[in-house]
C-alpha cells in the first residue's frame, strides 16, 4: 500500500505567511491530537465507533467472497438499493476497481440506483430480468424511505416473476437486530449480512456494505482490507507528526477557524471520481453541525465541493485561482497509470503538436495537475494532495480508512459529534410525516400549519 499525504502547500513557507499554515500552529494541536487519539482508541475497543476494527474482519470476508461466487453463477444482474452511506461508498468502489465499461460485456450486470426518480428506475426496469436479479437492499436503520420505496417498486416486479419464491432473488444487508428488514427476514429466509451496530452509514464502505457489491464485481476485497488495516497502523501514530489522519484532520480544522469553509476535492483521475463523491458525505454529514458536545452553538463544517481533473480546468479553477480565497483543495493523484501508451504525431505537417510527441496521457494528467498546483500555490491558495502509487484494492482501503480516520480526529478538534446525523434524521422524520406515515400525523399538522403561514414569492 502506498497512499501518501504531501501537505507541502498547505505551509507558510510555500504559499506565504498570510494563508500559509505555520508548524507551531500545527504541533500546538498534538496535545489535544493525543486525547482524541486515546478517546478513538477507547471507542474503537468498546466498539461504539466500529470502523476502527473492519480492516480485520477477515471472517466476514471470507463469507462474502464465497456468497459472491455463488451470485456470480446464478446472477445476470444485481441491483443495489441504498442511499447515502449505503450506496456512495460502494459505487465509488465500482468505478474505481473494476474496469470502466463493466455492463458492456461482464456479468452480473451491476445497478445502483440511488435515487427515487420513478422514470430513471423504469429505465432499468426495462433493461433486465427480475428473475435473474439479486436485489441487495441495503439499510442499517431498515427505515430509510427511499429504501423502502425502491424496494416495494421492484417487489412488485420481483412477486410478478417470481411469486410466493421472490425472496430467493433477496439479500440484506442491515443492522444485526434492529430495523424493518429485519422483521422481513423473520417471515423469509432471506440471506443477511450484517452492519456491526458502531458502524453509521458513511462509515460503513469496508463492511459488507461496500464488501458484497465489490466481492461480486470480481475486486479482491481482502487485499482492500490489507490496505485499510496498514493506514490503520499509520492512523494509530502516536507520533502525531506523522499521523496523517491528524495532519489532514488538524490542516482543515485551523483553515476552519480561519474561514475556509470549503473543502474541494479533485482527483486527477476518472477512476477515483466517485470518491469525492463519497467524502463530499463522508464530510459534510460528519461536520457540519449546529452544537458542539458541550451544548454550544457553533454551527461548523466546511462544504466538501468535488472536482475532476482535468475537467474541471476548464469549469472551475479560474474560480479556485482568483475568486475568493476560501477553500481548501485536496487534489487526488496517481502516480502510475495502468495504461500509458506514448502517442504520436500523426500529423508532421502540424509542428505544433510535436510537444505531445513521445508522451503519455498519464504524464500529460500529472503534469495539468502539477501546473494547478503551481498557478493555486503561486496564488496562496492551499492545497494538498493524496497521492496514489497506482489505482488498486490496497490503496482504495488506505484511502477509505484515512478519511475516515481523519474525519473523526476532525470531529474531535471540533468538539462534536462526528457520529451522528440530526440534520438528516430532521428530513427523514418530515417526510414520513408528509407520506403519512403512521406515528407522524402531529409532524404532518405542525408542517401543514407552517406551510399555511409561509409568505410565496414566486415568478
Ligand atoms: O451516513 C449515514 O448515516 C446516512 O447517510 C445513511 O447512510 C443514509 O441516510 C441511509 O441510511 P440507512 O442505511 O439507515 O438506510
Amino acid at each position: 500500500m502506498t497512499v501518501q499525504l504531501d501537505y507541502s502547500n498547505v505551509m507558510q513557507a510555500n504559499i506565504g505567511l498570510q494563508h500559509g499554515l505555520n508548524e507551531s500552529e500545527i504541533e500546538n494541536l498534538f496535545s489535544r491530537g493525543q486525547s482524541i487519539l486515546a478517546d478513538l482508541r477507547q471507542n474503537a475497543e468498546d466498539e461504539t465507533i466500529g470502523f476502527y476494527k473492519l480492516p480485520n474482519e477477515q471472517k466476514t470476508a471470507d463469507e462474502i467472497i464465497s456468497y459472491a461466487e455463488a451470485v456470480r453463477k446464478r446472477f445476470k444482474f444485481y441491483v443495489h438499493i441504498g442511499i447515502g452511506g449505503s450506496a456512495l461508498g460502494p459505487i465509488a468502489l465500482q468505478n474505481a476497481l473494476r474496469d470502466s465499461y463493466y455492463n458492456l460485456n461482464d456479468y452480473p450486470k451491476m445497478f445502483f440506483p440511488d435515487n427515487v426518480d420513478p422514470d430513471w428506475l423504469e429505465d432499468l426496469t426495462d433493461k433486465i430480468d427480475p428473475s435473474k436479479t439479486l436485489f441487495h437492499i441495503v439499510s442499517k436503520s431498515g427505515a430509510t424511505t427511499e429504501t423502502a420505496a425502491t424496494t416495494l417498486y421492484f417487489m412488485d416486479h420481483l412477486t410478478k416473476a417470481l411469486g410466493d419464491d421472490f425472496y430467493k432473488n433477496l439479500l440484506f444487508t442491515t443492522d444485526p437486530v434492529k430495523g424493518l428488514l429485519n422483521r422481513i427476514a423473520g417471515e423469509y429466509p432471506i440471506k443477511c449480512f450484517r452492519i456491526p451496530p458502531g458502524v453509521g452509514g458513511r462509515f460503513s464502505v469496508l463492511s459488507p456494505v461496500g464488501l458484497v457489491s465489490a466481492a461480486i464485481a470480481g475486486i479482491d476485497i481482502k487485499k482492500m482490507l490489507k490496505g485499510a488495516a496498514e493506514m490503520a497502523v499509520k492512523c494509530n501514530n502516536d507520533d502525531l507528526s506523522q499521523n496523517p489522519a491528524f495532519i489532514f484532520a488538524a490542516i482543515h480544522y485551523l483553515y476552519m477557524k480561519r474561514g475556509k469553509n470549503i473543502s474541494v476535492m479533485m482527483p486527477y483521475s476518472n477512476k477515483l471520481r466517485d470518491m469525492a463523491d463519497w467524502y463530499r458525505q463522508l464530510w459534510a454529514e460528519s461536520l457540519g453541525k449546529r452544537f458542539d458536545k458541550d451544548g454550544n452553538r457553533v454551527e461548523v463544517g466546511q462544504t466538501p465541493v468535488k472536482a475532476l481533473g482535468t475537467t474541471d480546468q476548464h469549469s472551475q479553477v479560474q474560480l479556485y485561482v482568483e475568486g475568493p480565497n476560501d477553500k481548501v483543495i485536496t487534489f487526488l493523484e496517481v502516480e502510475k497509470f495502468m495504461h500509458n501508451e506514448l502517442l504520436k504525431n500523426h500529423f508532421t505537417y502540424i509542428p505544433e503538436f510535436n510537444y505531445l510527441e513521445g508522451q503519455s496521457l498519464g504524464t500529460l494528467l500529472n503534469a495539468e495537475k502539477q501546473a494547478t498546483e503551481l498557478a493555486l500555490s503561486n496564488n496562496e491558495r492551499p492545497n494538498l494532495t493524496i497521492k496514489f502509487s497506482k489505482v488498486s484494492e490496497e490503496n482504495i482501503g488506505a484511502y477509505f480508512f484515512l478519511l475516515e480516520a481523519a474525519t473523526a480526529f476532525a470531529g474531535g478538534l471540533l468538539k462534536i459529534n462526528a457520529f451522528d446525523q440530526p440534520g438528516v434524521e430532521q428530513g427523514k422524520i418530515a417526510t414520513y410525516a408528509l407520506m403519512g406515515r403512521e406515528g407522524y400525523e402531529q409532524k404532518r399538522k405542525e408542517i401543514e400549519t407552517a406551510l399555511k403561514k409561509k409568505k410565496y414569492f414566486m415568478l
